[in-house]
């Protein structure tokens, strides 16, 4: 069985983006792959979080994934920073990782223009803890979006040196995975763009927010001042309205508005009302499950524990062999 293997970094609340573009699917690919879903809080400490929110952080992520389906019992799911083994991986990757290839990669550079106060050494080896996590538990497919290709890329060249290097065919080389049908992508509220792409929080929906603020949220969305004439081209503002309408309400629901907007009858006032309660109607059972995890401390600990057990042993494993390839014998 192919392994499948995906981390998310614990900086916010998983919004409708991230559930229908990943974590939608996860839960498919729980029931036909060999899973590893972990939240990577290592690489969360490349923009320094304050020591008060990583823990909640990571707990309020467990809690989503949890929520949203991810069930413990058939895919590992885990916290990066329970493997050392991890960070060791990394350690021998690093060495030969080289300052050239690390300065090339474009989500270094990006971060490097945003916090120019703080371009640490992690930022720039961020490609090979990736790489640790990735090879670990020697992972055939990673599913990733656009912005992480790069990263990927880097973790098939540091596999390939490894192999090179030791002469040894060990790590499989990971490689994209589209899963089922294109990722759906899920665009802002503000008219432009993706879900949580903007820093804004209005422009994205969360699973855990209440009705009364997806509302708001939903109510204050970009729109133009209407259709003119019949069949007329949709902007891409209202374009993003109906994709988001398209995954939450009904088909004749979406029909309905369309037909609206051919003949230039649309009110979008009434599109987004009933969005807003198509939404709601979708959120509502996951918020629910969140809050009461939220509350039950010894349900995410049993999760993680679990998680941590399962990736120990596929992560021991690799590190006793690595070491046996690099040169290391116990005494
Ligand atoms: N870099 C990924 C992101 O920001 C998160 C991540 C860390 C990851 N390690 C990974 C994703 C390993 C896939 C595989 O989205």
């Amino acid at each position: 069985m192919e392994t499948v293997l995906s981390g998310i970094r614990p900086t916010g609340k998983l919004h409708l983006g991230n559930y229908f573009g990943a974590v939608k699917n996860f839960v498919k690919m729980q029931e036909t792959h060999n899973c590893f879903f972990f939240i990577a809080d290592y690489h969360s400490l490349t923009t320094h979080p304050k020591p008060e929110d990583l823990h909640g952080n990571v707990k309020h992520v467990l809690a989503e994934y949890l929520a949203a389906g991810l069930d413990p019992e058939k895919a590992t799911l885990y916290v990066q920073s329970d493997l050392p083994e991890i960070a060791e991986l990394y350690l021998f990757l690093n060495m030969n990782a080289y300052l050239g290839e690390l300065e090339r990669v474009t989500t270094f550079k990006e971060k490097a223009r945003k916090q120019p106060e703080n371009v640490n050494a992690g930022l720039l080896t961020y490609p090979t803890l990736m790489a640790a996590d990735i090879i670990i538990h020697k992972a055939d497919k990673v599913p990733v979006g656009k912005d992480q290709e790069q990263n990927l890329e880097m973790s098939r060249t540091f596999a390939r040196r490894f192999n090179r290097m030791y002469k040894e065919d060990y790590f499989p080389i990971p490689q994209a995975f589209n899963f089922g049908e294109q990722l759906v992508k899920i665009p802002g509220l503000d008219g432009s763009g993706k879900m949580g792409k903007s820093e804004g929080e209005s422009n994205a929906i969360f699973l855990s927010d209440e009705p009364k603020v997806i509302r708001k949220k939903v109510m204050r969305a970009v729109t133009d001042s209407g259709p003119t004439e019949p069949n007329q081209q949709k902007a891409e503002p209202i374009e993003n309205l109906f994709s988001l309408l398209k995954v939450v309400s009904k088909p004749d629901v979406v029909a309905h508005f369309d037909e609206a907007y051919n003949s230039c009858s649309i009110r979008y006032g009434d599109l987004k009302k009933q969005l807003a309660e198509d939404i709601i109607i979708f959120t509502e059972p996951i918020r629910e499950k969140i809050n009461s995890l939220l509350g039950d401390e010894t349900a995410i600990s049993k999760a993680a524990r679990m998680g941590a057990e399962k990736a120990h042993e596929s992560a021991r494993k690799t590190i006793r062999e690595v070491r046996e390839i690099i040169g290391f014998r116990p005494f």
